[in-house]
């Protein structure tokens, strides 16, 4: 059963009950068409309720139907009959009410909430606009600029403010259907409401206002597109507006961006379902113990408490500043009214610091947040697993040593896993849990769990350098490096960037994280680059010319302020470097840029799936979606390499060479392919441009990429 069907004296009540959250599934659909048969067929009927058993009104449409054709009854055609309900029609909204959900209620003729209700028209998030009445209904009863801002951002209303716009008639207080059915007796006089026209927002605001949503929207078109729905309120009838709603929705249903968002919407529940720890039941966990007081650290201590956790914060030297962070981000939490003031003090009551090692006795997770030396972390896991219980999970929070190496010393290095966390460890989303060849199932499965409680999205992953993330983030940093030594603009590289979706380009964000980490890295690598490897050495002379980025005041770019500006004494330093490095420099278009820089993500993320590092290129998606930036209206590198459609990415491995990625935009042979990728070798390394073509094409194959179509 999905709707549960009840008369309370002549109201009928069709309380939704389709767990978990009231999708409004095709079977659902059909239980509201036979409600709405119901009322027609029985006279004594004088009100309609529609209500929730769950503790949410409804999430909207069935997402997953999104993937099939449409099943009939058609929710827009659910709805039109609900607004056209012989009797006066009530939804009463307890908890969310969001995309369809919402529209339902819009669709009622009146609107009755719990204090803790809300509504929301989060269909942009999903590449698509309200498609069941929603730009039409809304703006009609608060007026267009509300319902225009609430369409283009998916951002809820509260009840308190629902009510004030006059989206709500009425806050119930006590049991809702109680107040529903005195709400009903009082129409029984006024009977169904007569809507005004939407008020006319000048035509001028929308424009400015579309304006303003496309430039934020990083590429996305949905927005753009809920925004000239609502605008069509203000000019057509109702059924016109519709209609052409109902227009623009299926078009935008058909569009890459739907299928991207809705593969990121996707990716919670498929990362949930690891096959690989199925049915593994997790350690219990409440007292969780952090090592090293540090920024993250403490930011992974603020998580745990968030989450419900106790949590033993030691560190040998410095406790103090790292509980002082802690105390410092719940005030803030409290001052901004993201927590309330008793929660605030219930975190603070579960944190304990601690400046001796053997407090760690109870814990029953551990984890390391220390300085990146092996040394180091060996000697504190050799300590904790001398005053640890035998259950307590042991967790390195690394981002880049080889855990199997860390957990050698140890009497049971089964109970040592990866906790990958990122900074802010208490925003940012993304958990990569790593799995050492000797760690056990439980402690894997015990990590996961704290992460998921922690509201993380977890990727389980195997050792290699730099895990998924980091690893491929390198060769997208190194690629936008190599493009510059060719002669691409650093503002462009950027740019491109930035407007395929990402936040920040690959070099704004070298500035931002510091040119000292990535010189760091490459000391520590040099040892083991093979001699044949293409190496820019343009980060390391900027570096050595004191240029550390955003925190010296100049890096790739000179800061004035919080503005980047392009720097001649940069533009000299990187011709220097091609010169030296036998580059020719010369002009290249924001085509190859973005495509050369996509197709190192793709490449990476294919190695790193065939080397079982993980298994599912989910996992690839969700750790650049989660961690990097890489824009969700992109579905992240192995969803946008499935469909590119027309395009196709190779990945031709010389074999004593650099692997060379490359975007083959029209359908050519193979032949081809081979050709342009050696070419293509040559252009970026002077070392193979003595090499005829076809010396090369010989010893090219492909690794892990669709054949181009012959
Ligand atoms: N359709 C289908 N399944 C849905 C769904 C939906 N609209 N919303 C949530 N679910 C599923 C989730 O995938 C998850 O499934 P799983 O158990 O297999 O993993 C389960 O319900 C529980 O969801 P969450 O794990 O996300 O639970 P939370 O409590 O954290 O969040 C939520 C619940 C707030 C409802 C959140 O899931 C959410 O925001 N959902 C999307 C809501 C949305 O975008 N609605 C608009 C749909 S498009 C639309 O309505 C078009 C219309 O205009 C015609």
């Amino acid at each position: 059963m999905t709707i549960r069907l009840e008369m309370r004296g002549s109201a009928l009540v069709a309380m939704l009950c389709h767990s978990p959250v009231n999708a409004l599934s095709a079977s659902v659909r059909q239980a509201l068409m036979a409600a709405l048969d119901r009322v027609e067929d029985d006279p004594a009927i004088s009100v309609l309720l529609i209500a929730s058993d769950l503790p949410i009104f409804s999430a909207g449409a069935d997402i997953g139907e999104f993937a099939h054709p449409p099943v009939e009854p058609f929710l827009p055609d659910v709805l039109d009959r609900l607004a056209a309900c012989r009797v006066p029609t009530v939804a009463v909204v307890a908890g969310k009410a969001l995309g369809g959900g919402c529209e339902v209620a819009l669709a009622c003729d009146y609107r009755l909430a719990t204090a803790n209700a809300s509504f929301a028209l989060p269909e942009v998030d999903l590449g698509l606009i309200p498609g069941a009445g929603g730009t039409q209904r809304l703006p009609r009863i608060v007026g267009i600029e509300r319902a225009a801002e609430m369409i283009a951002t998916g951002k809820p209303v509260d009840s308190k403010t629902a009510l004030q716009w006059g989206l709500v008639d009425s806050l119930a207080a006590g049991d809702p259907i109680d107040g529903a059915i005195v709400f009903a007796k009082g129409l029984e006089a006024t009977g169904k409401p007569v809507r005004a026209a939407p008020g006319t927002a000048g035509e001028a605001w929308l424009a400015e206002f579309s304006r303003s949503v496309t430039a934020k929207a990083r590429g996305r078109r949905a927005p753009a597109r809920a925004v000239e729905a609502v605008g069509l309120a203000a000019t057509l009838p109702l059924a016109e507006g519709l209609a052409e709603e109902r227009r623009i929705f299926a078009e935008l249903k058909q569009g890459f961006e739907h299928k991207a968002l809705r593969h990121a919407f996707k990716m919670k529940s498929g990362l949930a379902k690891n096959p690989e720890l199925e049915g593994m039941p997790p350690f219990d966990v409440q007292h969780v113990g952090i090592v090293g007081a540090g920024q993250m650290g403490s930011g992974i201590a603020l998580a745990l408490l968030d989450a419900g956790y106790d949590v033993l914060l030691y560190d040998k030297h410095a406790v103090e500043p790292g509980a002082e962070r802690i105390r410092d981000g719940i005030a803030r939490r409290v001052a901004k009214q993201r927590l309330s003031q008793e929660g605030g003090n219930a975190m603070l009551e579960r944190l304990r610091a601690v400046t001796s090692i053997d407090a760690m006795a109870g814990a029953d997770l551990v984890i390391e947040a220390a300085i990146e030396k092996m040394e180091i972390k060996r000697e504190i896991f050799g300590a904790l697993e001398k005053v640890v219980g035998p259950k307590a999970v042991l967790a390195t929070n690394t981002s880049y040593l080889d855990i199997d190496a860390m957990g050698a010393g140890l009497a049971d290095p089964s109970r040592l896993v990866g906790m990958h966390f990122f900074n802010p460890a208490d925003v940012m989303k993304l958990l990569e849990v790593i799995r050492a060849d000797a760690s056990s199932p439980q402690a894997l499965a015990t990590a996961l769990a704290v992460g998921r409680k922690m509201g993380k999205v977890c990727v389980l992953a195997r050792v290699c350098d730099g895990f998924v993330g980091n690893r491929i983030f390198k060769k997208y940093k190194e690629e936008a490096e190599f493009l510059v030594q060719e002669g691409a603009d650093v503002a462009t590289v950027d740019a491109v960037m930035r407007d395929f979706g990402f936040p920040m380009g690959p070099l704004e964000v070298c500035d931002l994280a510091g040119l000292d980490i990535g010189w760091h890295n490459r000391r520590r690598e040099d040892a083991t680059r093979r001699s044949r490897q293409r190496y820019s050495d343009i980060s390391d002379r900027l570096y050595e010319a004191g240029r550390m980025g955003r925190k010296s005041g100049m890096g790739w770019y000179r800061y004035e302020g919080r503005d980047a500006l392009a720097d001649d004494a940069v533009t000299a330093l990187v011709a220097q470097s091609a010169q030296d490095a036998g580059i020719t420099q010369r002009d290249i278009g924001e085509d190859e840029i973005r495509d050369r820089l996509l197709a190192v993500m793709i490449r990476e993320g294919r190695a790193i799936l065939a080397e079982g590092i993980v298994s599912r290129p989910i996992e690839v998606d969700a750790v650049l979606l989660n961690g990097y930036g890489f824009p969700a209206a992109k579905g992240g590198p192995m969803f946008w390499a499935d469909h590119l459609g027309e395009d196709r990415v190779a990945v031709a491995v010389l074999l004593d060479a650099d692997p060379v990625a490359l975007v083959v935009r029209d359908p050519v042979g193979l032949d081809e392919v081979v050709v342009r990728a050696a070419d293509e070798l040559a252009a970026r390394s002077p070392r193979h441009r003595d090499r005829r073509r076809r010396d090369c094409s010989s010893s090219l194959r492909y690794r892990g990429a669709r054949a181009p179509p012959a």
